[in-house]
């Protein structure tokens, strides 16, 4: 497909490049970036593994039926000569879409996808002469403390220093991860909170609002060689809030149950023990860390001179609310996707 003209979201006016290769297609966002992708007439490529989806459900032909209007490739991106023989083909691509991340946020897995598959994708696009690469990472990477967080932050540095222009995404939270409970409450059990469950905020992002906002980086000017925190429409919502409207749809009198995140830091320090003995415990304990991160951090813009997160400083885009995705879930016309861990 030849380049076509498209006027970005911040005015001014570029020539879209035609032939797009995507990374991760498969995932929650992937999916919905590639058809945005589509949707925009872009000629979309999805490199894929032999066995994708949760728990390798999907066998290529599966992934290939998930993307009408893209085709498919099977590359091994762990391997540079299969991204160079299977994936770019030796063809002309104008831009390397990645939503590709860790399945586990396990430090081996992390470190073995959102780093260094990474980094083979990227010196591969640039044997292939592409010109842009858009990355997904996620805004928890400004305050790293855990091992997935310093490797997706090496790979963007290594992208920033590759000289390709780039469009670093970082969102705030997905509907997907503050949707684990709407099951419970539905069946007459509490809400469970952290502390009084306003120790956070985020601004919650759809996956489709997300997959325009990635869609739009390669025509929007204002978003190339950036780094690009976003998050939702709206307010910031704490997670008391969440619980309330979850009530508050259901016709129900609020209830929660608040849970102490000092015991995250018990089962943590408990299985890291463990972990010494038992290595997969090891990984447990890892989750459990992520999961008192997020317990006890904002997705939220972080303001380096307060240290405090700053609703205000975090952009918002799109349309779709996550209250209204509870109400389509509740009604049974949404179903929220259950990744292999639901704590990111
Ligand atoms: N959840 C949140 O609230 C949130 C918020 C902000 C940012 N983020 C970030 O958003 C990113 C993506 O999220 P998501 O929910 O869309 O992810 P996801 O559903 O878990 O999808 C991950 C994608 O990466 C691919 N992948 C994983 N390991 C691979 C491997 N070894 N080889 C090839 N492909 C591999 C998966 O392919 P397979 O189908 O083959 O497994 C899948 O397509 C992550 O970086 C996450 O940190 C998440």
């Amino acid at each position: 497909m030849d380049g076509h003209t498209v006027t970005g979201t911040s005015g001014a006016t570029t020539d879209a490049p035609g032939r797009v290769c995507v990374l991760g297609a498969t995932g929650t966002i992937g999916r919905a970036t590639v058809a945005a992708l589509v949707r925009r007439g872009y000629d979309v490529v999805c490199f894929v593994r032999h066995r994708a989806g949760v728990g390798g459900s999907l066998a290529p032909a599966d992934s290939a039926r998930l993307f009408a209007g893209a085709s498919v490739r099977v590359v091994d991106v762990a391997d540079p000569v299969s991204l160079d023989r299977d994936g770019f083909a030796g063809e002309r691509f104008d831009a390397v879409v990645s939503c590709m991340a860790s399945r586990t946020g396990s430090p081996r897995d992390a470190w073995a996808i959102d780093h260094r598959a990474h980094l083979n994708v990227l010196d591969a696009a640039r044997r292939a002469g592409v010109g842009h690469f858009v990355l997904l990472s996620a805004i928890c990477v400004q305050k790293p403390l855990l091992a997935f967080q310093h490797a997706k932050l090496a790979f963007e540095a290594a992208l920033v220093k590759s000289g390709l222009r780039y469009s670093i995404v970082r969102p705030t939270a997905f509907f997907k991860s503050l949707s684990g409970q709407i099951e419970r409450v539905r069946n007459g059990r509490p809400f469970l909170i952290f502390g009084d469950g306003a120790l956070t905020a985020c601004k919650p992002i759809s996956d489709d609002d997300l997959a325009d906002y990635i869609a739009d980086c390669l025509t929007d000017e204002g978003r190339w060689s950036r780094i690009l925190p976003i998050g939702g429409p709206g307010e910031a919502i704490t997670p008391r809030q969440q619980g309330e409207a979850l009530f508050a749809l259901l016709g129900r009198p609020p209830r929660f149950k608040s849970v102490p995140v000092a015991m995250l830091d018990v089962i943590a320090g408990g299985l890291a023990v463990l972990g010494r003995v038992v290595p997969p415990l090891g990984e447990k304990a890892q989750l459990a860390r992520i999961g008192r991160y997020y317990a006890t951090e904002s997705m939220l813009v972080l303001d380096p001179a307060t240290g405090r997160y700053d609703a205000s400083a975090t952009p918002s885009t799109g349309t779709q609310t996550l209250f209204d995705f509870y109400r389509a879930v509740l009604d049974g016309a949404a179903t929220p996707e259950r990744g292999d861990h639901a704590v990111f």
